[in-house]
């Protein structure tokens, strides 16, 4: 280890800073989210330093002297020539006051590391001052693992300690606070549900706790949007989710690079639908997600897109809080915003739609989608068609028989944000025609209105001049 990390209580100590610029500037901000009592001495402030220090701390315009730094416990050089820094090392030594010049480590008492900071819990990376901005990346690799309310956590746990303390015998105490934070009420404070937490708690500590009631233990479960098949475009909730989870539960559409994000170990189950082949019954899925979380583990259940659009996802909430399964929903990209991100089309671009619809081109077996047509074909607004594709041509029939122009622009875009994503465009009235001559099997949305023009797609006239170059 070539520096050791002591995480310092600066509140109410004296700090000093010599320097008046950007660095000095950088350093006090540091300083004061520690609650330091800081000083600042130099022969000139910056007007960015002075705009937003003055009142705050001590501002000293002038020549530093030796009784500023001798008065200091910690002491930051910025702004300062090689030289002068020297100087100014070699009277806090003398003094025995800790020290860091900026951008030098080899003067260095100390080092400032690269911080993650939720409230009472911080995190701190230190390259030793060999690399600051090998620093800088593994903190926002760390940060997007860490939840934003950690804090909170702490601050919730630090509320019931004493309690704790008083109720559960010493021997059982770890065991007690492992399972809380690894259990249902620690995820409800992660949630932002603290008021639940509260209540949740209470009436843990005040029931009694034999060893047995330690050993019972309550998972839970986690509905989360793994968005339309780029991974970049998970959410980090996701992401952290994916990485704290025991056992996955995922559909078709979530793709194998959204699965290798996964914490290795995680066990993953596939309880995927292929269109008329539902390989595992929605109720089978549900009983499996309550029996996993009463066996105690963090269960992900991972959905294409977001779990609430078309993907079942409120069902499944029902049925594990039917269950008292503590459940938690992270939202996705759905399909409809990924892929209009993906052909750049704007779905309700201001220039030709003010609205956007969603629908869904299923039904069940083979029958006909139960929509309201003659509504559908009045709003002048774009349509979103999920699971459309094999029932295209009766969806274009069906809005064109009720009144929506057969030129109407419409854009097909299959596998949208991933590698193989297809995007043919054309008008409603040969919607068929780009399905099969673009060989579109899905998964694929059907955008129809005037924004599908403004898709970056291939027409008609486009596959065919490729296929005649092909042959
Ligand atoms: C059962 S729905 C699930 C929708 C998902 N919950 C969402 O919010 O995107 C499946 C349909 O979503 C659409 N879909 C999902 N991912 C897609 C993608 N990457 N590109 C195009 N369409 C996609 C297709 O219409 C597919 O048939």
């Amino acid at each position: 280890m070539k520096a050791f990390p002591a995480h310092i209580d600066l509140k109410g100590r004296s700090v000093l800073i010599i320097g008046g610029g950007a660095e000095a500037l950088a350093k006090a901000r540091l300083m004061l989210a520690a609650d330091a009592a800081l000083s600042l001495v130099a022969p000139k402030f910056s007007a960015d330093l002075l705009a937003e220090l003055k009142g705050k701390v001590r501002l000293i315009e002038r020549d530093p002297v030796v009784a500023d730094v001798e008065a200091a416990a910690l002491l930051f050089i910025a702004d300062t020539q090689e030289a002068e820094a020297r100087r100014w090392a070699e009277v806090a030594r003398m003094a025995g006051v800790l020290l860091n010049v900026v951008d030098q480590p080899a003067l260095c008492d100390f080092t400032t590391p690269s911080i993650i900071d939720r409230g009472r819990v911080t995190v701190s990376i230190s390259t030793g001052g060999a690399a600051p901005v090998l620093g800088k990346k593994l903190r926002a690799d760390i940060e997007a693992l860490l939840p934003p309310q950690l804090g909170s956590l702490a601050d919730f746990a630090d509320r019931y300690r004493e309690t704790v303390k008083a109720t559960i015998a010493r021997e059982d105490r770890r065991r007690f606070w492992e399972a809380f934070f690894d259990g249902p009420i620690a995820a409800q404070v992660l949630a932002g549900d603290e008021k639940g937490a509260h209540e949740a708690m209470l009436a843990l500590i005040n029931r009694p706790h034999t060893e047995e009631m330690a050993e019972e233990k309550t998972g839970t479960v986690h509905i989360v949007g793994a968005g339309p098949g780029d991974p970049d475009l998970l959410t980090i909730k996701a992401l952290r989710l994916l990485q704290r989870a025991d056992v996955i539960l995922h559909d078709r559409l979530v793709s194998d690079d959204i699965l290798s994000l996964a914490r290795r170990d995680a066990e993953r189950l596939y309880v995927g639908k292929a269109k008329s082949n539902h390989s595992v019954p929605q109720e089978e899925i549900e009983a499996r997600l309550i029996a996993l979380a009463r066996e105690g583990k963090t269960v992900v259940r991972l959905k294409g897109g977001d779990p609430f659009v078309f993907g079942r996802g409120g069902e499944e909430l029902d049925a594990l809080r039917k269950a008292g399964i503590p459940a938690f929903v992270t939202p996705g990209v759905t399909a409809a915003t990924g892929c209009a991100a993906a052909a750049n089309m704007a779905l309700t671009h201001r220039d030709c739609a003010q609205a956007v619809t969603f629908v869904t081109g299923h039904a069940k077996g083979e029958a006909d989608p139960a929509l309201d047509w003659s509504a559908l074909a009045a709003l002048k607004n774009t349509l979103v068609v999920y699971m459309g594709v094999t029932k295209a041509e009766t969806i274009a029939g069906k809005l064109i028989a009720h009144g929506r122009g057969a030129e109407t622009p419409v854009a097909v875009i299959e596998n949208g944000t991933r590698e193989n994503q297809k995007i043919v465009k054309g008008a409603l009235g040969e919607l068929a025609a780009l399905i099969e001559t673009g060989g579109i099997k899905g998964p694929a949305v059907l955008v129809i209105g005037e924004v599908a023009a403004r898709a970056d797609g291939e027409t008609l006239a486009d596959l065919a001049l490729k296929e005649r170059l092909v042959a």
